[in-house]
């Protein structure tokens, strides 16, 4: 079958590479693509806002799958529109509709549906434009850590958390009243805080059954020890140790089987993959948010430990009988570290050349922000690659990744030298890695 992947970062790269390796697979076209997914099928520009270009595409390279690697065209309604168009009827796409990407596209509809469900989940309290009293009011009745969310997509930065109440109300007012974040902060919720470790679970659906996939942990602090600004993830290992047997058990049950449930008993039609970001306190999950996609880098540390067919999951998606596939997982343990540009999350140079991704032989490298000018590869955006080691345990792995990381240059190279360290027991050596 064709499948048209949506998308152009680190974790189409590993998405790309999975598909690719399916023997369901006839051809694979990748929307935008980057230099790193042509190895795996075919870079396509595609305006995704033109449905009839899209249309044109979808039926001309006879698709039967589209795969959403982000969550922005999936709040967009690209689902919806496919699955309105009456000659795209053989079309699954693996993604929800708008309605079930509110998941992600909304806080405070998220914790609406956890509250319904039952889900464990922080409390919270949701004020919108008017409100900016009772949100300060409130301010005053719970206790610091202040933690408040823009209600709609801010591209990751619309979460404060704060000990301090006058910057805790300078945030609400400059959300509620100053127009900050936009329409996405219109509507806050000021939550309580969780105390704990947070780790990433992943499910795949087809709106009756699921399958849960491996967990990861994520590093989503630019410096050292989890220090300085959030990014989008600076390294990823799978499996996380405190995520054990009875864990991920109390993950299935108290959180993933109600979420597609609760879907389901909701109305709300939905296939594709449920990110649940978890805090572990004292050994029970609770959700801080979901997402409507996978995580990136978490795809990059997690589908090399997936031994299943992907396809084979998706199509099971398109027939409605995904309780029958099998998801079988690698026990070894992978250690994902992004490369990244120096003063990324902030200002960073693009277009430095890039020697020594061929040269890695005994790890993954999955591209992101990279480009092909001419023979060179160049850096192309903030978080350039990732490489993914693999090891039969979490020393041996992390090994694996920062050799084979350190095999690739180019300036400004900047990474995080201690993915997967917080979680041995003996710390491994500390090096400069540059
Ligand atoms: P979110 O965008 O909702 O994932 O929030 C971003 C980050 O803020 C999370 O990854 C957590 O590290 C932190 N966070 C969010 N909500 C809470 C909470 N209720 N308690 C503690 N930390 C939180
Ligand atoms: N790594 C976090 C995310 O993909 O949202």
């Amino acid at each position: 079958m064709n499948v048209l992947l949506i998308g152009g970062g680190g974790r189409e790269h590993a998405l790309a590479w999975k598909i690719a390796q399916s023997s369901l697979l006839d051809e694979l076209y990748i929307a935008p693509g980057n230099p790193g997914t042509v190895r795996h099928g075919r870079n396509v520009q595609l305006d995704l806002d033109d449905p009839k270009a899209l249309r044109r595409f979808l039926l001309e390279k006879r698709i039967r799958i589209v795969v959403v690697g982000p969550e922005a065209p999936l709040v967009d309604g690209l689902h919806d529109r496919i699955a309105a168009d009456p000659q795209l009827k053989e079309v699954t796409v693996i993604g929800p509709r708008a309605q079930g990407a509110r998941l992600e596209g909304s806080k405070d509809f998220a914790k609406e549906f956890m509250f319904r469900h039952n889900i464990p989940t922080a409390a919270h309290r949701t004020f919108v434009k008017g409100q900016l009293q009772d949100a300060l009011d409130h301010l005053d009745r719970v206790n610091a850590p202040y933690v408040i969310k823009a209600d709609g997509l801010a591209a990751g930065k619309g979460v404060v958390i704060t000990n301090d109440k006058k910057e805790a109300a300078r945030t609400l007012r400059e959300m509620l009243q100053q127009g900050r974040f936009g329409e996405a902060g219109e509507r806050v919720v000021i939550e309580q805080h969780l105390k704990g470790v947070e780790c990433s679970a992943f499910l795949i659906t087809d709106g009756d059954s699921f399958k849960m996939l491996p967990a990861a942990k994520d590093y989503k602090r630019i410096g050292r020890g989890d220090t300085g600004p959030n990014t989008g993830g600076m390294g990823a290992v799978s499996p996380v140790p405190f995520a054990d047997k009875d864990f991920m058990q109390k993950v299935h049950d108290r959180i993933a089987a109600p979420t597609v449930r609760g879907l389901k008993k909701d109305g709300i039609p939905y296939s594709g993959f449920i990110f649940m970001g978890l805090m572990n306190v004292h050994g029970d999950p609770y959700v801080i948010e979901y997402n409507v996609r996978l995580g990136d880098p978490e795809t990059q540390a997690i589908l090399p430990r997936l031994k299943s067919d992907l396809l084979d999951l998706f199509e099971g998606i398109a027939t409605g009988t995904l309780s029958e596939r099998h998801v079988d997982v690698d026990d070894r343990t992978t250690v994902c570290i992004v490369l990244a540009a120096d003063g990324y999350p902030g200002e960073y140079e693009k277009g430095s050349v890039i020697s020594g991704a061929d040269m890695v032989r005994d790890a993954y490298v999955f591209q992101a922000g990279t480009a092909r000018e001419g023979d060179a590869l160049t850096t192309n955006g903030g978080r350039v690659m990732a490489v993914t080691g693999m090891g039969k345990d979490l020393e041996s792995a992390i090994a694996s990744a920062y050799r084979s990381a350190a095999v690739i240059s180019y300036a400004d190279k900047y990474m995080r030298d201690d993915i997967g360290h917080d979680l041995v027991k003996q710390p491994a050596q500390r090096g400069a890695f540059r």
